[in-house]
């Protein structure tokens, strides 16, 4: 029986301040030892079920539950921040991003809107980005989940703004024409999804072919958009890439700027992974024209390593931005002073009215290194991947099946002879067993309908000797399968 009335602090801080202490030491030690770990492990039976329980009604205490987390979670991760890590495009986080928020919870705060320090940290952090990418003063931000989210946001701005009727007052059935936004066949995924939660659909979104590069080929882009003109259908947006998610090649972004310019287009740059590049010296070149963007979708997890989940989206004029979002309800009413004070509102510049303060830790992070410190990161990563484009070169069991223009590497083991089908398998089986082995971790694409294994380097703990390894592995591995095919006669 409570004699008191109850309260979720602890009874004895101190005894509390033990635990945590203890909490982040471990978690600490898993950082500082990942390279001695194997870089993913899949989480035993035994562990699963362990986990599965009746919804607890009565209190485990944060000792119990924390040695569960140590026991049962910790050592089944993600394996991202492993320098053998290469699948799909996963930053490798840092100890300063988790210290950042661990201080961010602590504060709980709540970043929808108001005046408190939240609220202007993560206004710092969208001047930054604006400075970093060219954006002029009049430009918005808000950080969201990812670039999914951003994309999102994005693409509803420009909808709104170039729609014919108001979308927000009477939605898309009173449109009288079809929208359509344009992109190259190598976009991501999150700009087709984007579009159906948009109302446009899939059939809204024209996919131009790009080049032997995996650049957009802006001609066909412009022959695209006249069609659609000539057939009463009505063109509102381009997407962009910077750093398609199969190679990281990147959209010839300035053309596009000035086809948009033309065609009174808004142009949409997903620079999910590929726009921080230009924080790596040499390399802002081959993104001119980002600069120019109506909006810009990056994310902060990915190649500047904040921990999950962080992305921003910008809006070359906020007032079209907010004039999206924005939304008057009494008890939101903004005040000129006191708490309610501090206008605009960030929920008035997105769907998500509870936002946290994923702020602080992109904050950190950039302040802890420097963005100089950031962009040598990047660029180390770049030069590991035209090292294994070479080492694939000089491998004559291996290929290389794609440029090699940002940090991502496609290749294929390539046995005597064998038939596509085969080969596929191969390779397939190879990323397999070295995940499963806890070698390495590439993940797989298809580049020109072949199979391959794709190796995203994005981690600022991966070194030379780690593409050996992964190379050994990957000759080893094929040979095995190769013979093991044969034997039964399938190769
Ligand atoms: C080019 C590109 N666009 C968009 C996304 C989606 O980003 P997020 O997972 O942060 O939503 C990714 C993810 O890898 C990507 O590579």
């Amino acid at each position: 029986m409570h004699t008191e009335l109850p309260s979720l602090d602890p009874d004895d801080w101190a005894a509390f301040r033990t635990l945590c202490h203890d909490l982040v030491d471990e978690a600490l030690k898993a950082v500082e030892g990942v390279r001695e770990m194997p870089v993913w492990q899949p989480m035993p039976d035994a562990v699963r079920s362990a986990l599965r329980e009746p919804a607890p009604r009565s209190a485990q205490g944060a000792e119990r539950v924390g040695a569960e987390f140590l026991k049962r979670i910790l050592p089944y991760a993600n394996g991202n921040l492993h320098p053998r890590f290469f699948g799909w495009v996963h930053g490798a986080g840092t100890p300063v991003g988790a210290l950042a928020e661990f201080l961010a919870a602590s504060m709980n705060a709540n970043v929808g809107g108001r005046d408190h320090g939240a609220v202007h940290v993560e206004r710092q952090v969208i001047e930054w980005c604006k400075e970093i990418f060219g954006f002029p003063a009049e430009a918005s931000g808000l950080l969201v989940s990812g670039t999914s989210m951003a994309t999102l946001i994005g693409l509803t701005v420009a909808r709104n703004v170039l729609a014919e009727g108001d979308v927000r007052d009477l939605g898309l059935l009173a449109e009288p024409r079809q929208l359509v936004c344009y992109a190259s066949q190598q976009v991501h995924g999150s700009v087709a999804k984007a579009l159906e939660l948009l109302g446009i659909g899939r059939r809204g979104l024209r996919l131009v072919p790009v080049d032997a590069e995996h650049r957009l080929i802006v001609e066909e882009l412009h022959n695209a958009i006249r069609l659609d003109r000539a057939e009463e259908r009505r063109p509102f947006a381009v997407v962009g890439t910077a750093g398609t998610v199969n190679i990281g090649a990147s959209d010839p972004l300035a053309e596009l700027a000035s086809l948009c310019r033309a065609e009174s287009l808004w142009l949409h740059v997903d620079g999910a992974f590929g726009a921080l590049s230009l924080l790596a010296p040499g390399r802002r070149g081959s993104l001119k024209g980002i600069e120019q963007a109506d909006s810009l979708a990056f994310d902060f997890h990915k190649w500047l390593h904040v921990p999950y989940d962080a992305g921003c989206i910008l809006v070359r004029r906020g007032g079209q931005h907010r004039a999206s979002f924005a939304r008057e309800q009494d008890y939101l009413a903004a005040a000129d002073r006191g708490l309610a004070g501090g206008a605009p509102w960030f929920c008035d510049f997105g769907p998500e009215l509870s936002r946290g303060f994923r702020a602080l830790k992109v904050w950190f992070t950039i302040k802890t290194h420097g963005l100089d410190q950031l962009g040598q990161a990047i660029a180390a990563n770049c030069d590991l991947a035209v090292r294994l484009a070479g080492l694939v070169g000089k491998e004559p069991c291996l290929e290389l099946l794609a440029p090699v223009p940002l940090n991502i590497v496609c290749f294929r083991y390539r046995g005597e002879g064998l038939p596509e089908a085969v080969l596929d398998r191969i390779n397939s089986d190879i990323v397999a067993d070295l995940q499963e082995q806890g070698i390495a971790a590439p993940s797989t694409t298809r580049i020109g309908g072949r199979l391959a294994i794709r190796a995203c380097i994005c981690n600022h703990r991966t070194r030379a000797r780690d593409l050996e390894i992964l190379l050994e592995a990957v000759r080893t591995l094929g040979r095995q399968r190769e013979a093991e095919l044969s034997a039964v006669g399938q190769a």
